[in-house]
């Protein structure tokens, strides 16, 4: 798979120029609301005061840093604000690469392509260890994995594209194999927000200089546009300390900082949503579950219960998740998926299906139809 150039783009491009109407299902950008306060911490940034325009600290505004490390329960001094966990991410896995002793970078399969892309830009070797049936990373077959070649080991939980959460003990024994082996575990934990079953944990319980988590607003505020996330990072005064200096470095020369006015707007957004915002779009995503997976039950799909995130991995019955397959599914059912393929081997006959449409029962329809 050659995952230096994002493959959903091609999927995009074939569904936008389909001869006909196409139920897009395939990017990851919520089309429901930020929280109110969100807009009115923009609208009241654009009447400040003009110091208010300059740039802002190079790790992040300090109000922000602060509010996220009472959150998270972290000293502030650990938090690189980035652009986006994107950034977050290659702070990480470009300074584990760097820091830790090995060459390898471990993901899973599949993989959140960007990772692989990224291991590849940065010159690592990579290996790719298969899910667990149900689709979860596994944590026996990651330390059988992990060896004194490993540098970095990068998960996402929830989980694009499983659509699936790990539990605290998958990920405390993830950070012990990183333990164990000198590396560095990165968690990436954007999809924080949207756990159904209760069952996400942040890597951040398990006490460690062997890890970093990755995070951001884009999809918990519905602001994938806005680009403000951030990195916590190994206490600066223990054995992994140069991790942070060496981010705040590469995060400086490469943005100078981060733009101001979204991080305000975070922090507005921050202190004044109330948690019923974060709940009723879990419940808007619990109904679009529902509708997909009754009509992957009414045509006997496999398909990996979902747990977290909004993304549904499922597999129809002699068809594939190949890009012809998912071109097919354009040209002859109307809806667009990202084909397995794009993620990795280990399911590369099965296809994700991201919920971020309030067309997803029509979706349902057509898909019963066509495989009905
Ligand atoms: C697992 C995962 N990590 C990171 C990102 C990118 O997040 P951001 O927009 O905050 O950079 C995505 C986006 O889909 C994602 O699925």
């Amino acid at each position: 798979m050659e995952y230096e150039t994002p493959q959903f783009f091609r999927v995009i491009q074939y569904a936008a120029s389909a001869d006909r109407d196409v139920v897009d299902m395939v990017s990851g950008s919520p089309d429901w609301n930020p929280p109110d306060s969100l807009r009115e911490g923009l609208h009241e940034y654009a009447d400040a005061d003009p110091g208010d325009f300059q740039y802002p600290p190079s790790v992040g505004l300090r109000e922000l840093r602060e509010e996220l490390a009472t959150r998270r329960g972290v000293d502030p001094q650990q938090i690189i604000v980035t652009n986006g966990t994107g950034e977050a991410n290659h702070l990480a896995m470009a300074g584990g690469l760097d820091a830790m002793p090995g060459e390898e970078i471990i993901l899973t399969d599949p993989v959140y392509p960007y990772y692989a892309g990224r291991a590849n830009h940065l010159g690592a070797e990579t290996t790719f260890v298969p899910v667990t049936e149900d689709g979860h990373a596994d944590p026996d077959a990651i330390t059988e994995a992990a060896s004194e070649d490993t540098a970095v080991i990068v998960v996402n939980s929830p989980n694009n594209p499983m659509g699936v959460t790990y539990s605290a003990d998958t990920i405390e024994r993830l950070v012990r194999v990183a333990e164990n082996n000198d590396a560095l575990l990165v968690s990436d934990e954007v999809y924080d927000h949207f756990d159904y079953a209760g069952r996400f944990e942040s890597a951040l319980a398990v006490d460690s200089d062997h890890r970093i988590v990755t995070n951001a607003f884009s999809k918990s505020m519905a602001i994938t546009g806005w680009r403000v996330g951030y990195a916590v990072f190994p206490d600066p005064d223990g054995p992994n300390g140069n991790l942070l200096d060496e981010a705040r470095t590469r995060h400086m020369l490469t943005n100078v900082t981060g733009s101001r006015p979204p991080q305000a707007a975070v922090l507005h957004a921050l202190r004044h949503t109330d948690p019923d915002y974060y709940e009723g779009v879990r419940d808007l995503l619990r109904e679009r579950i529902a509708a997909f997976t009754d009509a992957l039950d009414a045509v006997d799909a496999e398909y990996t219960e979902p747990e977290g995130a909004f993304y549904v991995m499922a597999r129809f019955p002699g068809f594939s998740g190949t890009f012809e397959s998912v071109e097919r599914l354009i040209d002859e059912a109307g809806v667009a998926g990202m084909p397995g393929e794009a993620f990795g081997e280990a399911r590369a006959d099965w296809i994700r299906f991201s919920l971020t449409t309030d067309r997803v029962e029509t979706a349902a329809d057509r898909l019963v139809e066509f495989f009905g």
